[in-house]
């Protein structure tokens, strides 16, 4: 027993790690609704994974159909105390070059229509997101990374983009101007409600293009998407692994990002 129970939510073949002992599968029913697959759970170093394919079985599901309600109340429900976000995403600067991997420490969400709080009508509840990131979950995959043979940027902001289509150029262009650093389609509200779950929740993003601000280069499309993160596969299992066994020798205290406590004083609904 460590202390940490790891969420891990990302693309299909993740968890096909060795060294991942006592493995199982999981569903796990919410009040919200399906969540996007089964779980695979497992152990590395004593350390409790539990790892969700974002898009479902097969990638089916899109990035504006993903029910990140039922996703995030899942891993609560499964006792994770700590979830780690892994996707691809599109590098909006010259110096996140494909195959890189990015801490995302900030966003911008233009997402539109999605299901984004666990609070509404009934029950008010406004929780702090300056800073959505747990440092210390992003400073411990950072290393992670690293140990996996990654070239890794520390910090980012993600623009959090509807979908499912690309972004036009001027989209693109503006989106540099705003400072943000990689652009993808399914870190919100996925940061938001792992935060109303009082979840300390880290993102790594695998830049898999330039989207298609780069003079001289051809748009991102989903062939060279496929082709990147297929190259980084082992990199990102690699991390998983390196960080289990970091986690398994580091006793568990509260998260510096007070994630587990965002809900106190959060509710202006008077009790009844
Ligand atoms: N995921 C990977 N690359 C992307 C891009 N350029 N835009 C949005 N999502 C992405």
């Amino acid at each position: 027993m460590t202390g940490w129970t790891l969420g891990i939510i990302g693309g299909s073949g993740l968890y096909e790690i060795e060294g991942l002992e006592n493995v199982r599968s999981e569903r796990v029913e919410t009040p919200w609704g399906e969540p996007s697959g089964t779980f695979t759970i497992g152990e590395i170093a004593g350390v409790t994974l539990c790892f969700l394919p974002r898009h479902g079985k097969g990638h089916r599901i899109p990035p504006d159909a993903i029910n990140f309600r039922a996703n995030i109340d899942a891993f609560k429900r499964l006792g994770c105390t700590d979830l780690l976000s892994l996707s691809a995403c599109g590098s909006l600067r010259e110096d996140y070059a494909p195959g890189d991997f990015v801490l995302v420490d900030q966003y911008v969400d233009r997402t539109s229509g999605r299901e984004r709080s666990f609070f509404g009508p009934g029950c008010v509840a406004h929780v702090g997101l300056a800073d959505p990131v747990c440092p210390r979950l992003a400073g411990l995959a950072a290393d992670a990374a690293d140990a996996a043979g990654a070239r890794t940027h520390r910090t980012g902001t993600y623009l959090a983009m509807q979908g499912p289509q690309f972004s036009t150029r001027a989209e693109s262009y503006l989106y540099r101007q705003w400072g943000c650093d990689v652009i993808g389609m399914t870190n919100m509200p996925e940061a938001r409600l792992a935060r109303e779950a009082e979840l300390p929740y880290a993102s790594v993003c695998m830049v898999t293009d330039y989207d298609c601000w780069r003079r001289g280069e051809a748009a991102v499309d989903v062939q060279s998407i496929l082709k990147v993160m297929h190259a980084n596969t082992g990199k990102a299992r690699r991390l998983v692994v390196a960080l289990a066994k970091t986690l398994a020798a580091l006793p568990r205290t509260p998260s510096p990002s007070g994630a587990e406590t965002a809900l106190d004083g959060a509710i202006l609904t008077a009790p009844d």
